[in-house]
């Protein structure tokens, strides 16, 4: 048999329901921001995120899916979609139509990491990006837009962590200054970290290893390099968070996997998931429009992983209980009535009702089964005796109450 790519999955009907709870909530939240969905091709030129994430960041190491075509160019499977939202956006000029684009976006996403608990290979995220202010009102608007969508999801118990990594002058400063702590501590890192320190030395702070966490422990922090800038901001963004009442946590070591950012970063953390417990996190990336070619344009943004947050939502029960798969089951026992069976379901439908008749020729009982099965809100029986008269039994499944209904009084009956 064949089967599914490792780290991949089939959402099957069953599940299906929760992604589209997520996806009614993630649009009602957008909506009410003025957020306008923007979609974008499954793949693009590779450069378009090896110029942007960094060239020596796990993702653009060694977890992007890159091929060349049969024309000879190197593509890649979108990896995130900050970086080829700006592609879009520059090449549609976007940013000339507007000062201010507020932009969100669905997916499908694609890294080839080590598949376990939360973290796939094909994995979906759901992202808001916020293009054309510079200033920290933008920051906690999409900040408080995320915060929307995670209580609307019903989800209380979440961390925010928060930290700002400056300008370029202040992380080039801050770099040189870790790079010698981190040099003179050599001999207790681990060798994935001796390796970072030298290609993308702020990766070694959020290392997991426990080796590295003691030395990470006395380093440097970034905060006591902020220039008058970078702190302003900072402090505007914090203050604004504290106006609007989003609790969070500063966290020095919070640097992100990307290299496009600037000033302030973000994460939402859930105890709910276990190792990968990261499920959202953004920031500021005033560089990016230039890096991939365009004026320079100030924005901020946010994703967040739709798996991980199903299973928060599963693991607290967040998921409202089963729904009724049909509003009309339409029962024919006798194979002379599943003509007005099919004709009597496109009348339910044709007042806005969901409908469905057997199909299977089954038994009287077992439509029933089937009825109650489909937790159907309405049963309508197409008896010999009803038929006879032109009318049908309709069954109230939550009552139990029985009548007998004309065919044609199905148009305007109140249900
Ligand atoms: P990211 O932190 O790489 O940021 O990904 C955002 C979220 O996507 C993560 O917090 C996680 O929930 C989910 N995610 C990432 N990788 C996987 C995986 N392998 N399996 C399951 N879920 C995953 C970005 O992608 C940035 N573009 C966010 C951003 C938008 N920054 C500014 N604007």
């Amino acid at each position: 048999m064949i089967q599914n790519v490792k780290g991949t999955k089939d959402v099957l009907p069953d599940t299906i329901r929760q992604w589209h709870f997520v996806e009614d909530r993630i649009r009602s939240a957008v909506e009410k921001y003025g957020y306008e969905e923007l979609r974008t091709p499954i793949f693009e030129k590779t450069e378009v995120f090896s110029r942007s994430i960094g060239e020596e960041t796990d993702i653009v190491n060694k977890e992007m899916y890159t091929f060349t075509d049969r024309g000879g160019e190197s593509l890649t499977l979108r990896p995130e979609m900050t970086a080829a939202l700006v592609r879009a956006v520059i090449q549609n000029g976007l940013e000339k139509q507007n000062p201010i684009l507020r932009l969100w976006y669905f997916g499908s996403f694609f890294r080839y990491e080590r598949p376990q608990k939360g973290r796939f290979r094909e994995f979906h995220q759901f992202g808001a990006e916020c293009i054309g202010s510079p200033n920290p009102e933008s920051d906690t608007e999409v900040i408080m837009l995320a915060a929307n969508l995670i209580n609307s999801l019903g989800i209380k118990e979440y961390k925010l962590n928060l930290n700002t990594l400056g300008t370029d002058e202040v992380r080039r400063k801050y770099r040189d200054e870790l790079v010698a702590y981190l040099e003179k501590n050599k001999a207790d890192l681990s060798g994935e970290s001796l390796a970072r320190m030298a290609l993308n030395p702020l990766r070694v702070l959020d290392s997991k290893d426990e080796k590295d966490r003691n030395v990470v422990a006395s380093a440097p922090k970034i905060l006591d390099f902020l220039d008058n800038n970078s702190l302003n901001h900072f402090n505007s963004v914090k203050q604004y968070l504290e106006c609007v009442g989003i609790n969070y946590y500063v966290e020095p070591l919070l640097v992100r996997g990307l290299d496009y950012y600037s000033h302030t970063v973000f994460e939402f953390q859930s105890t709910a998931l276990g190792a990968q417990d990261s499920f959202g996190g953004g920031g500021r990336y005033d560089g990016l429009f230039e890096q991939l070619g365009g004026k320079p344009v100030p924005a901020v943004g946010f994703a967040m992983g739709v798996e991980r947050l199903i299973l928060i939502m599963e693991s607290l029960n967040l998921f409202p209980e089963n729904v009724n798969k049909t509003d009309f089951f339409i029962i024919a026992p006798d194979e002379q009535y599943y003509g007005e069976a099919l004709k009597i379901a496109e009348i339910v439908r044709g007042r806005g009702f969901s409908a469905q008749t057997d199909l299977m020729r089954r038994s009287m009982k077992s439509q029933m089964k089937e009825s109650n099965r489909q937790n159907a809100k309405y049963t309508i029986i197409c008896g010999e005796d009803e038929m006879k008269s032109g009318s049908i039994m309709l069954k109230n499944m939550s009552t139990g109450e029985q009548e007998i209904v004309p065919i044609g009084g199905l148009i305007t009956k109140e249900f």
